[in-house]
């Protein structure tokens, strides 16, 4: 984990745009992007940033000046990323279990189609023919990933198309003209264990032979942060010194010389993301000490859904005397962030901080129990910039026909 950001600076963006409020820190996003470029020099791929991690258009402007595309799963995505300024050939466009009326759409748009299974494959190249070339994603059977709920390349994912049935694809081609410019993988998120990575990439290569014209191998995202002090993240030096010998071989080999993407997310937002709560209650039960915040599963719901760890900070009262809390949101259930975590004394009023809350925090609020999202803010060199406004009552009736 970073230094991150001074307290200093957080509580004064707090003081301005009250809290709950996530906070970005844009030079920490462009150190993300160089780590990558730095690691994977050595065979130069265009980096499409994931941006269902944290899709703020301000966000997307900032890759787009960096130079990366933008990876997308949804049409909405699509139209944030075109928002921003980012051309159709820089989107990529990889959604799941969606209707071939997503597909023409995003042909009118222009940006490069990512398809996932085989049906679909076959109506695209019945109706589109070789005027369309695509990517195809390949399910190449294997477990990777922090837990079982990020792990989108196991035999059992409900993600691409398995890697047994190539000949399937092949036949597609031939019936149907389709021309198969790329070949996908994503085999989950946070995986921290290079030989995975290599295990995917030979993989694909060999699959990739299969196939005339290739242009594109797209080896996905999933580079692992650290959450937890003391935590190591994916080792990007040794993995790119890996890869760029695995691409030499395969070079040597075969003649290929493939053009190489990937799609980061959270690797690129997770660190220099932070969301900022107030205590409002501290409460002494028998058997444990609650503090109770302004904020809940519906602003950060990692540590309920996956029992992510999130990193806490009492940034108000940091030389206080360490006591064990269980930290826990104002929503109707069961609610908790933090369980017997240790933190400085927490007084009502103090703001706390969450800890690589860039990646898929906001983007995964919601407005349960009629409670709003919050602001977000961008920090540049430290100016602090608004970029979304605290949503208000009004939003909440916006849309109802009442
Ligand atoms: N490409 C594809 C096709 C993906 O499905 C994903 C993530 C990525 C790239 C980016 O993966 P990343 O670099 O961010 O690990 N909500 C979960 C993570 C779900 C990731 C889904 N797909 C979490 O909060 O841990």
């Amino acid at each position: 984990m970073k230094a991150g950001l001074s307290s200093e600076l957080l509580l004064k963006a707090a003081q301005l745009h009250n809290t709950p409020l996530y906070v970005y820190d844009q030079q920490c996003i462009q150190s993300q992007y160089q780590q990558l470029q730095t690691a994977f020099a050595a065979f130069q791929p265009s980096l499409f940033y994931a941006c269902k991690a944290l899709s703020n258009v301000n966000i997307l402007r900032i890759m787009h000046q960096l130079g990366a595309g933008i990876d997308c799963v949804s049409l909405n995505e699509v139209r944030l990323s075109m928002t921003a300024g980012v051309p159709a050939d820089k989107i990529i466009f990889t959604p799941n279990s969606v209707g071939m009326d997503e597909y023409v759409e995003a042909v009118a748009l222009g940006v490069n189609i990512n398809i996932d299974n085989l049906s679909i494959l076959r109506d695209f190249g019945k109706q589109f023919g070789k005027t369309y070339p695509v990517l195809v994603r390949i399910n190449p059977h294997i477990l990777a990933g922090g837990n079982i709920k990020i792990s989108t390349g196991h035999e059992d994912s409900k993600f691409g198309i398995s890697v047994t049935q190539v000949d399937a694809i092949k036949a597609v081609v031939a019936e149907t003209g389709l021309v198969v410019k790329g070949l996908h993988i994503h085999t989950g998120s946070e995986i921290k264990d290079i030989d995975v990575y290599i295990k995917g990439l030979e993989l694909v290569l060999a699959t990739a032979q299969q196939f005339d014209g290739l242009e594109i191998i797209d080896l996905g995202g999933g580079f692992k942060v650290p959450y937890v002090p003391g935590e190591k993240g994916t080792d990007l030096l040794a993995l790119g010194e890996r890869m760029a010998s695995v691409f030499n071989q395969h070079k040597q080999a075969t003649g290929a010389n493939y053009t190489i993407w990937f799609e980061p997310g959270k690797f690129l937002v997770s660190d220099c993301g932070y969301l900022l709560v107030k205590a409002n209650v501290i409460k002494e039960a028998p058997s444990r000490t609650f503090v109770g915040v302004d904020s809940g599963f519906n602003h950060l719901i990692r540590p309920m859904f996956y029992e992510a760890y999130h990193h806490i900070e009492n940034i108000s009262n940091p030389q206080g005397i360490n006591k064990t809390y269980n930290v826990v949101g104002n929503i109707c259930e069961t609610d908790t962030f933090a369980w017997d975590r240790s933190l400085p004394e927490v007084r009502p009023g103090d703001v706390l901080v969450f800890r690589n809350a860039g990646a898929y925090g906001f983007e995964m609020s919601s407005r349960f129990n009629s409670r709003v999202r919050p602001a977000e803010v961008l920090i540049d060199n430290k100016e602090i910039k608004l970029i979304r406004r605290r949503e208000t009552f009004e939003d909440l009736l916006q849309g109802q026909i009442i």
